[in-house]
């Protein structure tokens, strides 16, 4: 009798420490609180981040995505609101878990951190003044003034155009400003952040010019190491494009349904 007391109190801890364990395993997103997602993003950058007019709340594609990605996962998110060029700092310093900001994947980049799968396809375009009949492509930027957002693809692209005066701002909206005071010739941007502001303001001193320049891809980052947040984020990404609501997000803020490529 004795022995059978023994033989199940043994099974049963034995169940315990391997339920347990397997608890543990299932909380371990790769953060540090396995409730709460620390996210970072650079909130001037519609419609993919900013806040609401009251200034404190955030929103746009990316913030509802990361909302709707974290919800997956069961943690709630909490967005901090950094400097551009401070995103990736950020992360590999671990004040962070992720980084969601209308960022651009490329190699430079991925030497630094890991990026999710891509979430939304981009590239960069030219604004110039309404008046302004010189510029018509990324040809015509030699040797002009420009104005890009600091730490960005598009300031990489203008310092390769010869003899242009490059003007590196804080934010893209502090870009905007510095073309309508005519202080730059040009504005180079990601395309749906200039289509959302020419549409949105209805800004008729502004206007687009050209086609894309670049095809570059968002993704959502996390320290270089962090495979196992990788992995949820990709998973719940994913989830999100099978059940719909991914589709629901892109259209409350693009109008449309995602193309092919951003399916
Ligand atoms: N896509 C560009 C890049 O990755 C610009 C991103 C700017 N994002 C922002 N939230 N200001 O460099």
């Amino acid at each position: 009798m004795k022995k059978v007391l023994l033989l199940c109190m043994a099974v049963l801890g034995a169940l315990l420490i391997v339920s347990g364990c397997g608890s543990t395993a299932n909380k371990d997103n790769g953060t540090s609180d396995p409730k709460v997602l620390k996210v970072a993003t650079n909130a001037d950058f519609a419609p993919f981040e900013f806040q609401g007019e009251e200034g404190k709340s955030y929103q746009g594609f990316d913030m509802d995505l990361i909302r709707a990605i974290g919800k997956q996962m069961g943690m709630q998110v909490k967005i901090n609101n950094l400097s551009f060029d401070g995103l990736i700092p950020a992360l590999q310093t671990g004040n962070i878990d992720a980084v969601i900001s209308g960022m651009s994947i490329n190699d430079e980049r991925k030497k630094k951190v890991a990026f999710s799968d891509p979430y939304y396809e981009s590239g960069l375009t030219i604004m110039v003044k309404a008046d302004n009949n010189d510029i018509k492509s990324f040809k015509d930027l030699q040797g002009k003034r420009i104005a890009v957002q600091i730490g960005t693809t598009s300031a990489k692209e203008a310092k390769k155009i010869p003899n242009a005066q490059v003007k590196e701002l804080n934010s893209s909206a502090d870009t905007f400003l510095e073309l309508k005071a005519g202080n730059v010739d040009a504005v180079i941007n990601d395309k749906p952040v200039n289509d959302y502001y020419k549409v949105k303001n209805g800004d008729n001193s502004v206007k687009r010019v050209g086609d894309k320049l670049t095809s570059e891809s968002y993704g959502i980052a996390v320290k270089k190491d962090n495979t196992k947040l990788v992995k949820k984020i990709n998973d719940a990404l994913k989830k999100l494009k099978e059940n719909g609501e991914y589709n629901k997000l892109y259209k409350k803020w693009f109008g449309v349904e995602p193309t092919a490529d951003n399916k």
